[in-house]
């Protein structure tokens, strides 16, 4: 089983640059099915998550191809509708296939994505949207089925919650379909912003992303196009939090600075100094770090919930208490458990977490459970004293591109062994 070693203790210093963002990556991986002729993804992370959802691109009839940062996919008609269980299971996000499917072929089998690392993942507005947009849905033996027998139309829909996941699936459903989508109370996340750029660039009409309402005119068809994706603002939080907890300096380059403001905010409340120019980011962390006495977090444009356990793991030491609210999901706190047996002092009670600073910090082994703990449990190893070692590598794979080569590049002792 492989693992990381960290001896912790070392200032960070250095500049890198920022990977392409997983989260925009995987949907609009996702659209490229949905048009004829061959799109090229520039910038492309390569995470254990992006293989994934290649194979599922190649299992429906699609061909692609990825090196250096690179996607080619070439698409034309699906060979078939339906991703198998197993592919299914190997990310969360599979489901985001769905809309696209939909939106190409009208029908797809497809079965639950699985939940349990954040708490329950349910996909309620995904399907209560395909239903309004005239898809017959079945639900049997942990199968989906889906069929809409007079093919897509358009409809206007509410979603209950803005919904990242939903808002995406319903965007790549009604690209194709007859007439116009409204979707309100749609997510306002960035990388919702970059799916409906490659969109319009394949000749889709979408307007109001990014707001609160998007507004998508079907269209007969979609071409293959070129495309940048987006630097990855949770990957830049991680790094510019491990410099900060660490008492370096780091210089971010190939950022995302409007995307990564409610973070910056945050890092200077707690006695950064941070500066901007262009897509450079450079912070640097003097002394001990001030604790933030409240960090809740919201949808976009509000406190990302992704950052919730990186920004914990970097306040550890804080001078202070900082009082954490996690309200986007039910069971996000699971990276706690290893933080504490590292010496930290964080009280848990329903959705908020105290963390009391404390003076120092000690390596432990511990296992990461989910991604974003995984990097919260190598920030905190990173500014601990001695030897910690960390499992569970497959979940920090997901989302990180060499993080031990990019840490080792800023001075940290950091390996990873079989
Ligand atoms: C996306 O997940 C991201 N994943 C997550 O990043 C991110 O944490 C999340 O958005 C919130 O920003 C990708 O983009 C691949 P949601 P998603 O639908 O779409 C509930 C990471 O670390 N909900 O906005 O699954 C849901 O349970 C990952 O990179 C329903 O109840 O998030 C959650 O409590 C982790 N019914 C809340 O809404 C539904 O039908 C937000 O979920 C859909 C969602």
């Amino acid at each position: 089983m492989q693992k990381l070693i960290i001896n912790g203790g070392q200032r960070l210093r250095g500049e890198i640059e920022l990977q392409g963002a997983k989260n925009s990556a995987l949907p609009i991986l996702s659209a490229s099915l949905l048009c004829d002729g061959e799109s090229i993804l520039y910038n492309c992370p390569c995470l254990s998550d992006i293989y994934s959802a290649i194979r599922i691109l190649n299992s429906l009839g699609c061909r692609c191809s990825f090196s250096d940062n690179k996607a080619v996919i070439k698409s034309g008609n699906l060979e078939k509708f339906e991703i198998s269980e197993e592919l299914m299971c190997e990310m969360r996000s599979s489901i985001i296939f769905l809309g696209a499917i939909l939106g190409k072929s009208k029908e797809s089998i497809v079965s639950y994505p699985g939940g349990c690392e954040l708490g329950s993942r349910p996909i309620d507005m995904h399907l209560d949207a395909f239903r309004k947009m005239g898809v017959d849905i079945k639900e049997e033996y942990g199968k989906i089925i889906c069929k809409a027998r007079d093919g897509i139309h358009g409809a206007k829909i509410t979603l209950d919650f803005p919904s990242v996941g939903a808002t995406e699936n319903i965007m790549l459903a009604s690209v194709l379909a007859k007439g116009e989508t409204v979707i309100n109370n749609s997510a306002r996340e960035p990388e919702i912003c970059d799916l409906a750029e490659y969109l319009r660039k394949c000749g889709a009409k979408i307007k109001g992303d990014g707001e609160s309402r998007i507004i998508i005119k079907g269209v007969k068809k979609l071409y293959g196009c070129e495309h940048d994706i987006m630097p990855d603002r949770i990957a830049g939080a991680t790094y510019l939090s491990a410099a900060a907890s660490t008492g370096g300096e780091i210089i971010l380059k190939k950022s995302c600075i409007n995307a990564m403001e409610s973070f910056l905010s945050v890092l200077e409340d707690a006695g950064c100094s941070i500066s901007v120019a262009g897509d450079v980011i450079y912070l640097r962390s003097g002394a001990r770090l001030k604790a933030v006495k409240s960090i809740r977090t919201m949808p976009y444009p509000g406190f990302p919930t992704d950052a919730q356990a990186i920004i914990m793991a970097t306040l550890l030491k804080a001078n202070g208490t900082s009082i954490f609210e996690e309200n986007i999901f039910d069971c996000r706190y699971k990276h706690i458990d290893a933080l504490l047996k590292m010496g930290a002092d964080i009280k848990v009670r329903g959705k908020t977490a105290v963390v009391q600073g404390v003076k120092r910090l000690y390596g432990a082994s511990v296992e990461a459970t989910d991604l974003r703990g995984g990097a919260a449990m190598v920030i905190a190893g990173l500014s601990a004293e001695g030897k910690s070692t960390i499992t569970g590598l497959r979940h920090i794979d997901r989302g990180y591109e060499n993080i031990e080569n990019v840490f080792r590049n800023l001075g940290a002792d950091i390996k990873r062994t079989e």
